[in-house]
């Protein structure tokens, strides 16, 4: 596995790469890799000839007062996961490499109607970052797939809509999410929970399964039962910012008689903002 550090590195090797013919994916990420983010390494490369992996944890899609400081940065212990999983290029940037201007006077993306809903209500102008960040990535590299997990349900549909509105060259994969025994989504912010926490966190999926499940009999009443999944959290100990019941392809407000949903929570647990969601059909 090769690292590289500069945008011109990266685009030297890859543009090699695609002159010899070979296909390309791409795996962002902020690093700190568990099974989760190697099942995406497994799903690229599935897809591509050649994997690559950026780990850059990016300042923009911190809100202030967010843990942009206090986030896992594991990068050797992430270089050898990378290396043992056959990837064959980790991009490491620094901050200015891909910042070099200062941010408050850049251009930046977009997508108004999902930015400022769910976690996007409870962190204004995280999406803008992502969809930034991840937009400058797909030029950087040029993939012809790029993968993400489902866990960040509202990010994986950002970025397909941002794909979609600026007919941007390459096809976005959804990789499912990976769990703890009890259920609990992998998640590099699991690192906050104490050992008691981490038990009782698995009461966020538990909580969206029972959702499901009522769903699934025929419950519509949508409003009730996200009123229940939030006062079930609260009682777990949980604080909740958001028990959606959404459609699952744009995140709108599904009608009584819709059938592909999505179930969405956020929820802080100690330190930890844990988010999960799980697919409905009916
Ligand atoms: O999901 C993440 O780890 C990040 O939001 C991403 C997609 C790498 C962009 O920084």
């Amino acid at each position: 596995m090769q690292t590289v550090g500069t945008v011109a590195a990266l685009r030297r090797i890859v543009g090699e790469w695609r002159r010899n013919g070979s296909t390309i994916a791409l795996v962002p990420t902020m690093g700190n890799l568990h099974a989760g983010h190697m099942r995406l390494m497994e799903g690229a490369k599935q897809q591509a000839d050649r994997v690559v992996v950026s780990v850059f944890v990016n300042p923009t899609q911190f809100v202030a007062g967010e843990d942009f400081d206090a986030y896992p940065r594991t990068p050797e212990q992430d270089q050898r996961k990378l290396r043992e999983a056959g990837v064959d290029l980790l991009f490491l940037p620094e901050v200015a490499e891909l910042y070099p201007a200062d941010p408050a006077t850049m251009t930046f993306l977009e997508v108004p109607e999902l930015s400022g809903d769910l976690c996007g209500r409870f962190r204004p102008g995280h999406f803008r970052g992502v969809l930034t960040v991840v937009c400058k990535l797909f030029n950087q590299v040029q993939p012809d797939v790029a993968l993400f997990g489902e866990k960040d349900y509202q990010q994986l549909t950002v970025i397909r809509r941002m794909v979609a509105d600026l007919d941007l060259p390459l096809r976005i994969v959804g990789v499912p999410t990976v769990r703890e025994p009890n259920g609990l989504a992998l998640s590099s912010r699991n690192a906050y929970l104490t050992a008691a926490e981490t038990e009782n966190a698995a009461l966020l999926y538990a909580s969206l399964r029972e959702a499901a499940e009522a769903v699934r009999r025929g419950r519509n009443d949508f409003d009730q039962i996200e009123a229940e999944g939030l006062s079930r959290l609260r009682l777990g100990g949980f604080r909740p910012d958001y028990f959606a019941v959404r459609c699952r392809d744009h995140l709108a407000t599904p009608k009584p008689s819709a059938s592909d949903l999505m179930i969405l929570a956020a929820a802080w647990l100690g330190r930890a903002r844990l988010i999960d969601n799980i697919a409905v059909d009916r």
